[in-house]
């Protein structure tokens, strides 16, 4: 199914085009089905544009997640790695601004209409998106654009989502229970879900292209940070050298955006940003931080499910847990 041929580049066309796709609600949020992903309406005007009008380079670097993955410490972990030369760590402009101000989401700037704002960043660009895979345009993925992929426990995914949720349209009457949430969640009816095939497109496309894509494990990560940093440095290709690793340079960028570190930073427990329908303080960014958290929230048969579904969905698509 093409919607090129129907939306070209007015912006009615594609509210008309929009309005054509299946609708449902999430947090109040009206999520249309496109091309068999839940997409915020107000997000798919920019997945629209991106795949109409989006311009990749080749030294492009993306990094890339289901939404509450582990996007903030990604992002955190890349911009301190390629800026570690430049400045001294007690310098570096993550103390003063948060991941999402140094590593900009493209599907945010084209829905918004600021397509220019991602354009003018010079090369070598660090962009991230939450879109997946199969609904990329060919610019990205018939590039030799390097992509960086975290994926995360889906029974935490849905924890942290929730609890997003609850700050982002806090005041907003009847917001969904937790076991409300995870019923859609279950059911694929989430943002950008349904979250098995999000990972596994990424990861299929991992395996047939390991020198483009590097497919993490928030948890892995959280379990021997010092390992992936270093991995992180080499795909991105500033590899530490050995005087680095000597004078303990890997262990400064771990500590620099390790998650007390950045949550107990002002501006992320006092600054804000915009998101598409609203503002988000930075503190929703910072929560627990930690593996199995799902553990306070849903009974052992909720657990048992989500699990089910998941490794269903994995064994069908070929791949291991
Ligand atoms: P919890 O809500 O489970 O605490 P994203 O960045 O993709 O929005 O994901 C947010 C999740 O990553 C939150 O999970 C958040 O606490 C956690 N997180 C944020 N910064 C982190 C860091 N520096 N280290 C580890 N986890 C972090």
């Amino acid at each position: 199914e093409t919607n090129n041929s129907l939306i070209q580049s007015a912006p009615e066309k594609y509210d008309h085009f929009m309005a054509s796709l299946p609708l449902t609600t999430l947090d109040h949020r009206r999520i249309r089905l496109y091309q068999g992903f839940w997409i915020p309406e107000d997000y798919l005007r920019g997945v629209l544009t991106i795949q109409d009008h989006f311009a990749s380079r080749p030294n492009d670097l993306f990094i890339v997640s289901y939404p509450k993955s582990g996007t903030t410490w990604l992002k955190a972990l890349i911009f301190a790695t390629m800026t570690r030369k430049k400045y001294p760590f007690d310098q570096n402009p993550l103390l003063v601004y948060n991941p999402h101000q140094c590593i900009v989401y493209i599907d945010k700037h084209y829905s918004l209409g600021r397509s220019r704002i991602v354009e003018a960043i010079p090369s070598p660009r660090v962009l991230s998106t939450h879109i997946p895979y199969s609904i990329l345009p060919d610019s990205i993925t018939g590039s030799d654009c390097r992509m960086i992929y975290v994926w995360r426990d889906p029974k935490d995914v849905i924890v942290s989502l929730w609890h997003f949720a609850q700050k982002v349209y806090e005041g907003t009457p009847n917001l969904p229970s937790f076991s409300e949430s995870f019923e859609l969640f279950c059911e694929g009816n989430s943002y950008f879900g349904p979250i098995w095939n999000h990972i596994i497109e990424y990861w299929k496309e991992s395996k047939r292209k390991p020198e483009k894509m590097l497919f993490l494990k928030y948890e892995d990560m959280l379990e021997e940070p010092i390992k992936y940093a270093r991995i992180l440095a080499k795909f991105i290709g500033c590899p530490y050298s050995e005087a680095e690793e000597k004078q303990g340079v890997i262990e400064q960028v771990v500590d620099l955006c390790s998650f007390q570190k950045l949550k107990d930073l002002e501006v992320n427990k006092r600054g804000s940003g915009t998101i598409l329908d609203g503002h988000v303080p930075y503190a929703a960014f910072f929560r627990k931080g930690m593996v199995g958290d799902w553990r306070n929230h849903m009974t052992s048969e909720m657990a048992q499910r989500l699990d089910g579904i998941v490794a269903e969905k994995f064994k069908e698509a070929g791949l291991e847990m």
